[in-house]
């Protein structure tokens, strides 16, 4: 087969590669992964994220299992594992019961012909969703982000990303704020760093600046991904999103929200069912690097660490969908309910 290359997963030669986003910006460091524990402990720990690229990621390694002749109930095994890694994101179950039902109904060798059918379809999507979102964006617009939602997050050039790469390729002369995203600094460390890969003019902020900067009438719009949206449009995102809808509402500043179809779960009623992953409390007490580690809090703090909040539909300008950009009165004559899998 071909060899398939995104900017932080690659399928090389019959070997899966993964780029540690840990070490971003500073390294690039390319991750061998052959083994389901090694692509889950890779999912927790963020070394490969971003819904779409994670599904991509655990499909290329049962496809690649398969390959290597592993048996089909381990093979059935190992995607519930890896189905489990990451509880809120939608599209690494939505990869998985793919990848399975392939087995079940074309067999193992079908598999990597599948994993690449996803990665090159995720391309596509990122594409149009671009397109559709670029769109909407007016010349001169300061555009804030939240955490990292580009090509280290998808197989394409990305979603809420994708977006502002196409408005910035048209010559809208957009600005970007990019909200450095706690706990694990996705924006500071990786969206600034697509930013300056793309030569997109940004300033990164700290999250708790976003308001201030919209009573300033310093935000024109607000783009975001999503990790799962629901069928009545709440979604779930990166802890943060839901106080920056609340405050572009206050602020009346468009609020939108960009994912494939691979996002939406048509069987998840609404936020309140969407699980929400807890993360440990170090991520929070203090901060680690290449230096080490620094806790500035008491080691004792108690800590709730999410990493992600649910942001209910009412506040939501418009969802950019690969399909077209949909609204409230879409989303209420059923367009996510019925969507396509
Ligand atoms: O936890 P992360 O870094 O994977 O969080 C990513 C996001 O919040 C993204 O918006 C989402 O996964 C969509 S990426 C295209």
């Amino acid at each position: 087969m071909k060899d398939l290359i995104a900017t932080s997963l690659k399928y090389q030669s019959g070997q899966l590669l993964v780029l540690d986003q840990h070490q971003l910006p500073h390294n690039e460091i390319w991750l061998d992964c052959q083994s389901v524990p090694g692509m889950v402990s890779m999912i927790r720990k963020l070394q490969i994220r971003g819904a779409p690229l994670i599904g991509i990621g655990a499909s290329l390694l049962l496809a690649d299992m398969a390959k290597r002749g592993i048996a089909e109930a381990a093979l059935i095994e190992a995607a519930n594992t890896l189905r489990a890694a990451r509880p809120t994101a939608v599209n690494l179950m939505n990869c998985m019961d793919r990848m399975v039902s392939v087995l079940r109904d074309r067999g193992p060798a079908a598999m990597m012909q599948e994993a690449e059918l996803i990665f090159e379809e995720d391309i596509a999507l990122c594409e149009r969703m671009s397109l559709l979102g670029a769109d909407l964006i007016r010349p001169g617009s300061n555009i804030l982000t939240h955490c990292n939602t580009g090509s280290l997050a998808t197989a394409g050039v990305g979603t809420a990303i994708g977006v502002i790469n196409k408005a910035h390729a048209q010559g809208k002369d957009i600005h970007v704020w990019v909200d450095e995203t706690r706990p694990l600094l996705q924006g500071g460390r990786l969206t600034s760093w697509e930013m300056k890969q793309l030569g997109v003019p940004y300033t990164l902020i700290c999250d708790n600046m976003a308001a201030m900067l919209m009573a300033q009438g310093k935000v024109d719009t607000i783009l975001v991904g999503a990790d799962r949206i629901a069928a009545n449009g709440d979604f779930a995102n990166k802890v943060g999103t839901y106080s920056l809808a609340v405050n572009a509402r206050y602020h009346k500043v468009p609020f939108y929200v960009v994912a494939p179809y691979t996002t939406v779960d048509p069987a998840c009623p609404d936020g309140s069912a969407i699980p929400i992953e807890e993360r440990k409390a170090p991520e929070v007490q203090g901060v680690s690097g290449s230096f080490g580690d620094v806790i500035w809090s008491p080691e004792d703090a108690a800590v709730y660490n999410p990493a992600f909040d649910v942001t209910p539909a009412e506040l939501v300008s418009g969802w950019i969908l690969d399909t077209g950009v949909f609204s409230q009165a879409d989303i209420d004559e059923g367009a996510l309910s019925s969507f396509r899998l």
